[in-house]
């Protein structure tokens, strides 16, 4: 099986990834670190362990992270993933308890004693990957690949131009970006296509592994705006967990290698991920030169159905 270590913030998505990764065979999941992003990082830290709990998984370290970004404030994301950050489900508190090392000393300790090169799957915003880089850059010898989930080619959510995970800490992402290794960006344009037909979801939620129910109640949350009633269950996106199944599966997606930049200009496009999708160079490059810029294999495409397939077989699985 692939190495992996997720770096989440738990959260609805990061939770169906979170089971993905433990029961996909493929995939050894060697440690989960946790930072601010949904919601506060003692709550991800929380979320994560009861996730971890409820899917029978084996002691997997989980290691506390930033509490906030590198230069801009936390803003959690409660009105998309509840008061609790994890879709308000009243899950039991979880027994298991944090690795006394901090993300950081968890992924460094993680990554160097991999007897194979490890695979990151960060579905957060990046801050303690850019810590880990900035502190113990020796670790890139023993990473094969980073696959986040952030960024979009075309389209946005926290800003019209800027997804959640990037635009809340720029920064952290630029310092990703630039990191020497090799990097999938699995985006917002496919993460919104990858979606569970409501009878699926209705058939997690009525199964007798408490695992494989989460996944159902995951999918099935939907927060209600201001004043309205909570709708009626329906389909449910995979969210978070499309990155792993890219990792799983990287048939799935069609990317391309292609410049990358994170737009760290205050103002409306701050938190943008630029993707340079020109066939030919434009006016400001022959102008003035080709500027130093990261390449990264970003997903435009995914076969949505082949993922949901992948998610529904792996999680249901006794
Ligand atoms: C990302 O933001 C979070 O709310 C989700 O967990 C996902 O990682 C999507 O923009
Ligand atoms: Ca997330």
């Amino acid at each position: 099986p692939i190495p992996v270590i997720i770096d989440c913030d738990t959260g609805v998505d990061d939770a169906l990834a979170l089971l993905l990764a433990v029961r996909h065979p493929g995939l050894d999941l060697r440690a989960v670190t946790c930072v601010a992003g949904n919601t506060d990082v003692d709550g991800v830290v929380r979320n994560t362990l009861t996730v971890l709990e409820q899917a029978g998984a084996p002691e997997i370290p989980v290691g506390r992270g930033a509490e906030r970004p590198l230069l801009e404030p936390a803003r959690a994301a409660q009105h998309v993933h509840g008061a609790d950050g994890m879709g308000d489900l009243g899950l039991p508190a979880p027994k298991r308890t944090a690795s006394e090392l901090d993300a950081v000393a968890l992924l460094r300790r993680e990554i160097l004693a991999s007897p194979r090169p490890v695979t990151l799957i960060p579905t957060a915003p990046l801050t303690n990957i850019a810590l880990l880089l900035r502190t113990h850059p020796e670790v890139t010898r023993n990473i094969e690949r980073i696959v986040f989930m952030g960024g979009a080619v075309a389209i946005g959510n926290a800003t019209p131009v800027a997804e959640f995970n990037v635009w809340h800490d720029p920064e952290a992402a630029a310092i990703l970006l630039t990191a020497g290794v090799p990097i999938t960006m699995y985006g917002l344009d496919v993460f919104v296509q990858v979606v569970v037909e409501a009878r699926d979801v209705h058939r997690l939620r009525a199964s007798s592994d408490p695992g494989t129910r989460l996944a159902g109640e995951l999918l099935a949350h939907r927060p209600a705006a201001v004043g309205e009633e909570p709708e009626a269950e329906e389909a449910g996106g995979l969210g978070d967990a499309g990155a792993v199944c890219a990792v799983a599966d990287p048939q799935g997606i069609t990317s391309r290698l292609l410049p990358v930049e994170v737009s760290l200009a205050p103002g409306p496009g701050r938190g943008q991920t630029i993707v340079d999708r020109r066939p030919r160079p434009g006016e400001s490059e022959i102008h003035e030169g080709r500027r130093e810029q990261a390449l990264v294999d970003v997903a435009l495409e995914v076969d949505a159905n082949r993922y949901v397939k992948l998610y529904l077989d792996t999680v249901e699985r006794p």
